[in-house]
């Protein structure tokens, strides 16, 4: 036990698990990735639920099973189309690492997710979390885990005061998560545990009348439920502008598709400069250019620029973008996909939903779609 560790008596860890697990086998819920303990299931229902919500998960992860339905069928599929089917979770990078460890497991493993921990993490994208979750909702194996929901329940049990995401609280709760999970059936106990977290001893004021461990709970013994986890302030996001063009020539529109690294690579995007603040990764030539000579220099074609026709926000990292879209017409120029980028494309708006788009790309697509014409009245004033 390290000089951290907090104070779990045997009884007290007895009486979590089997309350935990009674409570769970009855308030569960029915998710598609419980229904069985396939490794590929569970690898591929971990790798969407990073960062998002089980929710969102749901039809996507019976979408991508239904396209890809084994780890070797995974393997062979071309990029573009799994971030197709990733399209709109976010994080994309997960699915690129998804990717990539169905091609390890065909190529190292013969096909099948290994069942132990140092090949789980030489994997691409499998961290301790995910080999612990693996390890024990697929192998039934004795492995901790800590996410989001797991580390919010912990915290609390142990009315932890410092910060959740210090160093040392992430070696305390660690150690606690492993001294907690049980021999016998440790992927119910965890999936209980998550689950614990997920609907009721929730963010923010958590249902302690309903929760089936709160007499064990330090924090609401002394009170402390809503101020426990204590979480450092983050930083305000970082404002960016940019801006962004719908060019059109013989009513097709420019798109053009970023190479390998980064945060969007594989992805298809209108060309877009990057105008003010941080730059969130990859958007071409800083302040120096207008739209008109970015547009030339990412994809080798002249353009005029027509009006301002669309605006919107999103997030990225610690990114808050503000994204303005100029109608333009394509006037001259073969297409010579500029540094970073591997293919530039004239495509009719009805075929933009065949490539996949980042989430703000595909707003502006859905826009064009639903505004046919708009991209034309870039000519207007000619
Ligand atoms: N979040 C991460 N993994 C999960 C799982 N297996 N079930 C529900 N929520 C989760």
């Amino acid at each position: 036990m390290s000089a951290d560790a907090p104070d779990l008596d045997p009884l007290k860890v007895e009486r979590i698990r089997r309350r935990l697990v009674e409570w769970y086998q009855d308030a569960g819920r029915d998710l598609p990735w419980r229904a069985d303990r396939d490794p590929y299931r569970v690898l591929v229902s971990e790798m969407m639920l990073v960062q998002t919500t089980v929710t969102a998960v749901v039809p996507y992860f019976e979408r991508f099973l239904k396209r890809f339905p084994t780890v070797a069928a995974l393997a062979e599929a071309d990029e573009t189309e799994v971030l197709k089917q990733w399209e709109g979770l976010g994080y994309y990078r997960r699915a690129r690492q998804l990717h990539a460890a169905a091609r390890a497991i065909v190529a190292d493993h013969g096909g099948r997710l290994p069942d132990d921990l140092e090949s789980l993490r030489a994997l691409p994208g499998v961290g301790r979390y995910m080999a612990g979750a693996i390890l024990s909702f697929a192998f039934n194996q004795r492995a901790p885990i800590l996410e989001a929901n797991t580390q919010r329940v912990l915290a609390r049990w142990i009315a932890l005061g410092e910060d959740i995401k210090s160093t040392r609280s992430q070696a305390r709760l660690w150690d606690a998560a492993e001294r907690l999970v049980p021999d016998q059936d440790p992927g119910t106990f965890n999936q209980a545990f998550m689950e614990l977290g997920a609907l009721v001893c929730t963010p923010r004021t958590p249902s302690c009348l309903f929760c089936p461990v709160s007499g064990d709970c330090d924090a609401r013994r002394l009170g402390l439920q809503e101020t426990i986890p204590v979480m450092a302030l983050k930083p305000p996001p970082l404002e960016v502008a940019e801006q962004c063009a719908l060019v059109e020539r013989d009513g097709r529109l420019l798109i053009l598709q970023r190479g390998a690294g980064g945060l969007w690579a594989g992805f298809w995007e209108f060309p877009t400069i990057h105008c003010s603040g941080a730059d969130p990764g990859g958007r071409a030539f800083g302040q120096s250019v207008d739209l008109a000579e970015g547009v030339r220099r990412l994809t080798g074609v002249t353009v005029k620029i027509g009006p301002l026709v669309h605006s919107l926000r999103y997030s990225v990292t610690k990114h808050r973008v503000r994204l303005e879209a100029y109608n333009a017409v394509g006037l001259s120029g073969s297409l010579t996909p500029g540094e970073g980028f591997v293919q530039a494309l004239w495509v009719s708006p009805e075929h933009l939903g065949d490539y996949p788009f980042g989430s703000a790309g595909r707003r502006l697509a859905s826009w064009v779609c639903r505004h046919p014409g708009a991209a034309e009245d870039a000519a207007v004033g000619d």
